[in-house]
């Protein structure tokens, strides 16, 4: 496999690789060492037809400290505006030498259906309400880390599951890994269907909190969702819904641990006092976005 398309493939044995290249670039980074030029003479394209921040910027960082020469595309200054298909933006990028181009896209599996057509590897950095494979693995490196293993920990996705591509990505990953995964929310954003991927799936937010070891809280996808009915349901969803001190206190165990992999709608999915207090592992998160990066582009340049 030259790719990395999504979690649902990846084999455990992979997940590790990744995994012990991020622990030893998190070495050099504590010890301010040299990392190794893994994509020396290598050129990485970032192709972000998406708004982004982390995935855009650490995707950039890590390839460039590994020594890879970057090109950053942006869709709406390409020929994808003037009518060009992905797949022919694809090999045009390839036929100008691009060994890595790492893809973010609005359609849900697009990335996969063009994978097998395009020889340089491609990275999903997120497609439409499908996956996105390098958060879910630097989410569940920042719990590794913390936890020692995710072997039986409880982790409740609480926001709007439906329209999140990282709560399918980081399930799958979750319980590649032994946890325990619970799905919460409003009906209209959890439906029962999820129960298919083998999570736990509950509208009640006491049940989701109660025993939890890790809540992982999710954005309200505003870009995907009916702007009349999310106007008119966002009250309902703050007082029943949102992880606020009052339903942590009531409910949560002491050492509950809370992600969010960002961008954070400060007071509408979780509050301001709780994203910035000791239990949030928000930025812990970012800075292992850049070093589980490094480690994909190191394991899939030794599968080319
Ligand atoms: N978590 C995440 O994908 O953030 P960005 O959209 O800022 O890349």
């Amino acid at each position: 496999m030259r790719h990395l398309l999504g979690i649902e493939q990846l084999s455990c044995h992979d997940i590790q690789l990744i995994f012990n290249h991020a622990a030893e670039y998190k070495k050099k980074l504590k010890q301010s060492a040299g990392y190794s030029q893994v994509l020396t003479h290598q050129t990485v394209v970032l192709l972000f037809c998406e708004p982004s921040t982390r995935t855009r910027i650490s995707f950039s960082a890590a390839a460039k400290k590994l020594n890879a020469h970057v090109i950053h595309m942006t869709a709406n200054t390409s020929s994808l505006e003037k009518g060009e298909t992905l797949l022919d933006t694809l090999k045009t990028l390839e036929a100008l030498t691009a060994d890595f181009i790492v893809v973010r896209h609005s359609e849900s599996g697009v990335i996969h259906q063009l994978a097998s057509e395009v020889h340089a590897s491609l990275i999903n950095a997120g497609d439409g309400m499908h996956e996105h494979p390098s958060q879910a693995l630097l989410d569940a490196f920042t719990l590794q880390e913390k936890l020692g293993s995710l072997q039986g920990k409880r982790i409740s996705m609480i926001g709007d599951i439906l329209h999140s591509r990282v709560a399918r990505s980081s399930a799958w990953l979750f319980q590649k890994l032994g946890a325990v995964v619970t799905f919460c929310g409003p009906r209209h954003l959890v439906p029962l269907q999820f129960e298919q991927m083998g999570v736990y799936v509950t509208h009640n937010v006491k049940k989701a909190i109660e025993g939890a070891d890790v809540l992982d809280v999710l954005r309200m996808q505003h870009e995907r969702q009916d702007r009349q009915s999310s106007a008119s349901m966002m009250d309902d969803y703050v007082k029943n819904y949102r992880v606020d001190a009052d339903k942590i206190n009531r409910y949560a165990k002491k050492e509950l641990l809370i992600c969010h992999p960002g961008p954070v709608n400060r007071e509408i999915e979780l509050t301001s006092d709780l994203i910035d207090s000791q239990q949030s592992l928000i930025l812990s998160q970012v800075t292992h976005g850049l070093l589980v990066r490094m480690g994909i582009f190191h394991w899939l340049s030794e599968k080319r």
